[in-house]
Order: structure tokens, then sequence, then C-alpha cells
């Protein structure tokens, strides 16, 4: 891009204010900044003005109603399985994992997924995911390619961890990397902010991102190629997903589901999770920030939650609905924080008060726009232990745990005793469940 045509698409947005400094920037600045500004579209910057002008589009989650989950049992999950088996067969499934957020809560810098979680391996998140997606797709016989969202803050990290691990055992073809948009944050008054003379302050887009992203990338087209029909997406933060889980995808496949939602019963009524709620005939998640202290602790005649349950943020969806929604503009949601930016002489100010916005769109909102949502329901203490924070609940210490509790109680099933003060890990590619325990036998060791 010239400067010549900065100016003009500048001009075209109302933002010609990022180019005031530019008498006094050196050649690779300018450079850099005329990149930033070549990421810019009209339409978005014209989004993000109206949506600071409108309000974000929060949903009234008082009309919302708890939606009707399934629980799978007996025949009922037989035929969920073997439907989801043989979709794996078939090769119609892909995993795609959203691996762009920053491990703020964390208080970790590298991107989450190579954060050290294996309780005796000190394995990162990163290698749980993939020997996860290399075990089932050597138990069905077809490839799961793995599709990994990053940003511009953690793909060259991402990268470098999956090289270096030797992409934990999985074909390299079958693995696809694509990042994740940048938007810039705004002021109130929807003025783009520069957190130095001559550079634009840009966040990554939310996990919403990924639409847009998987359509720029190819990776849509790439999962067309391949004939894949079923995405199973999941989160970076979480080991125990089981992920492409035959029976959710059979599940899913057999409602003739657009978007597909794993659930689980919250812990407490006032756990951090989405809920997704039905209004009137289409769905919507409702973050837990929204809900109201009467929400969260209502209960029905027998004394459950009636909000009961939440989303852990494991979804399957069509292909085809993630391709015709990619062409579709999302909500934008607004986060209001510190960002670093300019005094009128040019100086960088930290502010200490929030002083500009962030833009964010997340991946469930386009769950009213499926013609058909299913929701099925699991047990949490198998599924769902994320790593958010540094201590306390959702910590690398609960997770760790988790994972171990969960490893156990393979191993009882298998008939196998294992001293509870030492530590246990099972590799996914040697063990998916007690069937493969029992299968592949078990050497024990305390060393
Ligand atoms: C999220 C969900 C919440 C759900 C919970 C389950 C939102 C707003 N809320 O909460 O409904 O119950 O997980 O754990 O998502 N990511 C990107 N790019 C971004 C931002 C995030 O790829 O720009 C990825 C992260 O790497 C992570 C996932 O999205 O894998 C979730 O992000 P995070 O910010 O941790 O979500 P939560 O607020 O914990």
């Amino acid at each position: 891009m010239t400067y010549e045509e900065a100016t003009k698409l500048l001009a075209k947005c109302g933002q010609a204010h990022v180019l005031a400094y530019w008498k006094r920037l050196g050649k690779k600045d300018r450079d850099s900044l005329l990149a930033q500004i070549a990421t810019i579209e009209p339409k978005n910057i014209a989004q993000c003005v109206k949506t600071l002008r409108d309000g974000a589009q929060v949903p009234d989650s008082s009309k919302g109603k708890a939606p009707k989950v399934a629980v799978l049992k007996g025949k009922a999950l037989k035929a969920a399985v073997e439907a989801g088996e043989k979709e794996l067969r078939a090769g119609r499934v892909a995993a795609l994992l959203v691996a762009g957020g920053q491990g703020s809560r964390l208080g970790y810098d590298g991107p989450k997924g190579c954060y050290e979680i294996g309780p005796i391996t000190n394995a990162p998140l990163f290698y749980f995911h993939a020997r996860k997606i290399l075990a089932r797709s050597l138990r069905y016989g077809r490839s799961i390619p793995f599709y990994i969202m990053t940003s511009e803050a953690n793909d060259a990290a991402t990268k470098a961890c999956f090289e270096a691990n030797g992409y934990f055992g999985l074909p390299k073809e079958d693995v696809f990397f694509f990042t994740q948009g940048m938007w810039p944050g705004m002021t109130k008054d929807g003025r783009i902010i520069l957190d130095r003379p001559g550079h634009i302050f840009m966040s990554p887009d939310g996990h919403g991102g990924l639409l847009a992203a998987l359509k720029r990338s190819g990776a849509l087209a790439d999962m067309k190629k391949r004939g894949v029909k079923s995405v199973f997406f999941f989160q970076v933060d979480n080991p125990l997903v089981e992920i492409a889980d035959p029976a959710f995808i059979g599940y899913h496949v057999a409602e003739g589901s657009e978007y597909s939602l794993k659930l689980c019963a919250k812990r407490d009524p006032y756990e951090k999770v989405g809920m997704p709620m039905r209004f009137g005939d289409t769905h919507r998640m409702v973050e837990y920030t929204e809900m109201t202290k009467e929400q969260c602790e209502r209960r029905d005649k027998n004394g459950r939650l009636y909000f009961l349950y939440g989303s852990p943020a494991i979804h399957v969806f069509d292909r085809a609905f993630l391709e015709a929604e990619a062409s579709k503009a999302m909500p934008l949601h607004l986060a209001f924080k510190k960002i670093p930016c300019v005094d009128a002489k040019g100086a960088v100010v930290k502010p200490s008060e929030p002083n500009g916005y962030k833009f964010e769109k997340f991946i469930f909102d386009i769950l009213p726009n499926a013609k058909k949502a299913a929701f099925l329901a699991f047990d949490q203490a198998e599924e769902f232990s994320p790593v958010k924070n540094a201590e306390g609940t959702d910590s690398p210490a609960t997770c760790k745990a988790d994972m171990q509790a969960k490893w156990r109680r393979w191993l009882a099933a298998a008939g196998v005793t294992v001293d509870p003060a030492l530590p246990v890990e099972i590799d996914p590619a040697y063990a998916l469940d007690t069937a493969d325990i029992l299968k592949n036998g078990v050497c024990l060791g305390a060393d």
C-alpha cells in the first residue's frame, strides 16, 4: 500500500489522524504503519463506530428459557457412537482448535498450548490435544485434519512448539495453522488509538474471528477438498476434552444439526460458563456476566437449578454451515481497557484508568443462525477441567488432579490398582479409554 492509498482509505473511514506523525517516522516505521493500515477494512471500522455509538447487542436474557438437553444412555448412546464411528471411518471429521488467546489470567507469556500440564512428563497442553487426535485417527484408520487458530502474538511460537516436538506424532500435512485477525482499538468517540506515533494499537478479534480467518486462510476450502462434514471445535485450555468423540459427532449428524453443543451441569449456580438459552424457536448463548442473580439461583419444582447446563465451549459444526456464516458480519463485543496512547505532542501515555475499547467476536454468536441446533449433556468430571487461573479453581493444580482422577478411573475399571500416593499419566496415543488399557496391557513403574 502506498502513502496516497493509505490517505484515501483513512479519509474514507474518518481516521485521517492515524498519519499525523508521518513526517517524523523513519522508513521502517513508515512501512510497518502502511502494512497495518492495509489490514483495515472500511466496513469493519464502520461496524466498530456503530457499536460504540449504539452499544453492543446483548440479548435480554430475562426472556430466555432452558434449552432441551439430551442425555444419551443405553441404546440411544450405542446408536450415536455407531453413527459417529461411521463418520470417522469415512474421514468426514476435522478437529478445530482456537488457540489465539493470551494466557493473561494464568500469568503465562507464551502460547497457552505450550503450558506444561502433564503431571509426570510436564508435556504441554498441545501434546494432549494432538495425541488424542492421533489416537482417534489410528483407531478409525482415517486422518482427522487438525486446524489450529493462532494470533499474531503467538503464531511463530506455536509453530515452533509443534516443529520441536515432531508434531507430536501427527502427519505434518494434516496440521493446518491459520492466524486470526487483529482489529484496532478505539476511543469512545470512534477514533483509532495510536499506542506510539505511527503505530496503531491492535488486538486479536476474538475466537469469533475464526470464521473470517478460516475463509481467508483457505482452511475452509481445504476441509471441503478433504470431504469433511463435521468440525469438532474445542478450546486450548481444557486437556480433558474428548476430541472427535464419536457419540457427540454421531448425535450431531443423526439430529441433522448445524451447530451442536456439549453441555455440563454447573458445579455451582455462579460457575463462570456461558449458558445457552432458548428464545422462541432459536437459541443464543448468554454469558455468565449477563445472567441475573435470580436466574443463576432459579430452581425447578424438583429443586434442581433451572439453568443447569453450562457450555464448556465444546462444539460440533456442520462444515457447510461454517462456510455460509463465514461470509456474514458477526456482532462485536466491547472490552473497556487501559490502552497506551499518544498525547497531543506525540508523547506515549500509559493510562491509569480504562480509556479505550477492544473489539471481539464470539463464535457462539452464530448459534441463533443455525436452522437446527442440538444440545448434549455430559459429565463434567470426564471432559471439562480448564486451566484458566494461576491458583484456586480452574488452575493447573485442579486440572492435573482431574486428569489423574480420570486416568485412575480407567485403570480401576481395567482392574489395575495404583498406589494413590503415586502420580499417574497416560499418553493418549497409548490409551483413549479403559478399552485401550485392556487391549494394550499395563506396565507399571515407580521411577
Ligand atoms: C470461554 C467462553 C465461555 C465458556 C468458557 C469455557 C467466551 C466469551 N466465553 O470463556 O462461554 O463457558 O470459555 O471454558 O468465549 N481465543 C482465541 N482468540 C481470541 C480470544 C480467545 O483463539 O482472540 C481462544 C483462547 O485461546 C481459548 C478460547 O478462545 O482457547 C477461550 O478464550 P478465553 O478468553 O479463555 O474464554 P473464557 O473467558 O474463559
